[in-house]
């Protein structure tokens, strides 16, 4: 039996490795990777946490966060070996840590589980995008207000039933859209302080007997508060479906505004033109400029819905606490806020 090839971090008790089938179907490590900065955020507070609580020196503190720092310096230049027999980011990154200053590596672990760890990476990572999405939203809603006041006098038909019903101005017409973008900017604020709680501590599912102190982990971190129940920190995801939910919302609403977009460029409408370098064209029928863009906003928005659903069936059968489904949270969530931003 080689040993070499048992999971480092569980594998003790195992006599063989596991089959390279389940090491392929198990690991994470593709599309997790991509938390790696805010799990090292988490484990430079934790470190820095456990030297307050007496837990480490102040000698392997200042060890263990030199040293994630130069790991992230690794995973940014293209250096870092990801191994998908270390399953995840969580093990990759820790086996990194031990490799380079043995078992004080392993000691950054303690008073922790990767089921708390990774509950807390995604909320840290939620956040940012949720940030930068707010970003992207107001940029979009400014240059609709723009284009609201230079067309405050164009007249357009309003309609109804896509009837021609009554005269309107154009810029009465994207201010409707910037209303829409104002409530999604809304939903996603709200969605934000819940995102916004710290279920570090929670550990496996039942806490920790180290003393741990969840305080100043939630300082460090920048959460709002901490997470009241283990079982509940560990295993929810209701912060991702919300964040789906009104990412589905504001994908909505920009689906029928690509909608309007595709309507007026046509030969029929004739309303508005589309700059070319947003648009694509036809060899064989050269009167065509396809409006590609708004095209492809209005299909993707099948995705985030896809993704909301998706979520919601992941955990509707979920016993408490932590299962392994939960690692299926991460692809919809990441799609969906991709989307969303471009
Ligand atoms: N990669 C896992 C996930 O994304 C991390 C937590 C694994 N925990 C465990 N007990 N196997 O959910």
């Amino acid at each position: 039996m080689s040993t070499d090839k048992t999971n480092q971090s569980w594998g003790g008790r195992f006599s063989e490795p596991v089959d390279a089938f389940v090491a392929r179907f198990t690991a994470s490590v593709e599309f997790d990777k991509r938390l790696y900065r805010h799990d090292i955020m988490g484990s430079i507070a934790h470190a820095t946490m456990l030297e307050k609580a007496g837990v480490l020196s102040s000698d392997e503190r200042d060890q263990i966060i030199a040293n994630l720092k130069d790991i992230q310096a690794e995973i940014e230049a293209g250096t870092f070996d990801w191994r998908v027999d270390l399953e995840d980011v969580h093990m990759n990154i820790e086996a990194r840590l031990t490799d380079r200053i043995g078992v004080t590596g392993k000691k950054l672990h303690t008073g922790r589980s990767r089921n708390d760890q990774v509950a807390t990476d995604i909320r840290l990572w939620l956040r940012d995008e949720i940030d930068t999405i707010l970003g992207e939203i107001t940029r979009l809603q400014q240059g609709l207000l723009g284009l609201a006041e230079a067309e405050a006098d164009t007249i357009m038909p309003g309609f109804t039933h896509l009837q021609t019903a009554q005269p309107v101005t154009f810029g009465h017409h994207l201010l409707a859209w910037f209303e829409m973008l104002a409530r999604d900017y809304e939903r996603l604020v709200d969605c934000r302080k819940r995102t916004n709680r710290m279920p570090l501590g929670s550990a496996a599912l039942a806490g920790t007997t180290y003393p741990i102190q969840r305080e100043i982990t939630c300082e460090l971190l920048g959460f709002e508060a901490i997470s009241g129940n283990s079982l509940d920190g560990v295993s929810d995801r209701d912060f991702a479906i919300e964040f789906c939910a009104a990412a589905s919302v504001a994908m909505m609403h920009l689906s029928r505004f690509s909608e309007e977009l595709v309507l007026w460029t046509s030969a029929q409408f004739q309303f508005i033109d589309l700059p070319d370098r947003f648009c694509t064209g036809s060899s064989i029928m050269p009167q065509k400029k396809n409006p590609d863009v708004p095209e492809l906003v209005r299909g993707k928005t099948g995705r985030v819905f896809g993704a909301l659903s998706g979520l919601l069936v992941l955990m509707k059968g979920q016993p408490l606490a932590y299962n392994k489904d939960n690692q299926e949270d991460k692809e919809p969530l990441f799609d969906a806020a991709d989307t969303l931003r471009d």
